[in-house]
């Protein structure tokens, strides 16, 4: 089989993660202080891919091109190409059609996670060499997701979108391979009733067509990113991963259990109780960070107990009274307690966002 090509869809409009994503692109949301992104690539860069072309929307795709670069941190070589409009996965796949040519390759949502990457699946279908490999998960709401039905012998035999009423509880995860097959399925299926041209219905098409379509049923956990508690999920299982490195400054602080602290973070009078991560140049001062925390670089949290959140870089949070729990704070969010007369709440908050008080 040729060299495999590597497919990320990195546009959309991330509509179930705002506020966060109208000034910044889903895929770039950190996990465990990394954007979601650089996990795919790192997977594909694994699995031997030397060649990745990223799918950008106009919207978002200069944030992500700069921040990714032409992927030679990641050991592989990146390609950015625009998809003008959100039309789904399968005109995804069409529009990188140059890129990918009559290379096999394999395709990754920028917003999923899976453990344990990708390289064993490359193998497999390396071996095989079926015309698609697709990837499947029981997961609790079928409805949100791709779904599929696999026969006697668990060949697949139907994959709905999201179907109402789903007959199995196997979701597709958002990890394909396919070979150049997969250009003429995307072409001979007609736009979903989202009005997207569905990747799901394009391997429908090559089940149709009597083309082998094989599944694999992931072991490891997986996640897609697009909601608030996907994220929080994927930021604690990742959390379980990391290993302990205190680079930072400590000063009457104590850490407990499995946490990174970067270099230039300052931690006073604080305790972190881990798995968690202190982003470089963070400040803690007076304040207690909890399991299942990364906060971004340059955040301060002073006189503060923050736990089970994502801080993305420049917020802080200060004289706090309750314990702030599974939140997601943006780029330079403030959240402090005033003196000022009279005694009120006071609030700058962009569209879409979401508040609980005590
Ligand atoms: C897409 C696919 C769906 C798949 C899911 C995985 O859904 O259309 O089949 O199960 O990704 O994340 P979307 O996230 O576009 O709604």
């Amino acid at each position: 089989m040729e060299q495999l090509k590597g497919l990320i869809l990195s546009g959309g409009k991330g509509t179930r993660l705002r506020p966060i994503t109208y000034t910044s692109a889903k895929q770039l949301v950190p996990v465990a202080n990394k954007p979601v992104l650089f996990y795919g690539i790192e997977a594909m860069a694994a699995a031997g891919v030397r060649e990745v072309g990223i799918i950008i929307a106009p919207e978002t795709g200069d944030e992500i091109r700069s921040l990714t670069g032409d992927g030679s941190r990641f050991g592989v070589q990146i390609s950015y190409i625009e998809q003008d409009a959100p039309l789904g996965l399968a005109h995804a796949v069409l529009t990188a059609e140059s890129f990918l040519a009559s290379s096999p390759f394999v395709m990754y949502l920028g917003d999923n996670l899976l453990q344990g990457g990708i390289t064993e699946l490359v193998a497999e279908f390396r071996e095989h060499e079926p015309e698609a490999l697709i990837l499947l998960t029981p997961v609790p709401d079928p409805e949100n997701y791709g779904v599929a039905e696999l026969d006697a012998q668990g060949a697949v035999a139907r994959l709905v979108e999201k179907p109402k009423k789903p007959a199995t509880d196997l979701a597709l995860v958002g990890v394909y391979m396919f070979t150049p097959r997969i250009h003429d399925a995307a072409r001979a299926i007609a736009p979903s009733g989202r009005g997207e041209l569905e990747i799901t219905d394009a391997i429908q098409w090559l089940v149709d067509e009597t083309h082998r379509v094989e599944s694999h049923v992931v072991r490891g956990w997986w996640k897609d990113t697009g909601r608030l508690d996907d994220m929080l999920e994927a930021n604690r299982l990742i959390l379980e991963t990391v290993e302990r490195r205190v680079d930072g400054e400590l000063v009457d602080a104590q850490i407990h259990g499995r946490v990174i602290v970067e270099g230039g973070a300052r931690l006073e009078r604080s305790t972190v109780r881990g798995p968690a991560i202190i982003g470089a140049g963070a400040v803690l001062r007076d304040a207690y960070v909890g399991p299942y925390t990364a906060v971004g670089p340059g955040c301060v949290i002073e006189q503060a107990e923050v736990e089970h959140s994502i801080l993305l870089e420049g917020s802080s949070v200060r004289g706090l009274q309750g314990r702030m729990e599974s939140s997601l704070l943006g780029k330079n969010v403030t959240i402090s307690r005033d003196q000022r007369q009279p005694r009120a709440y006071r609030f700058m908050v962009g569209d879409n966002s979401e508040i609980g008080i005590l």
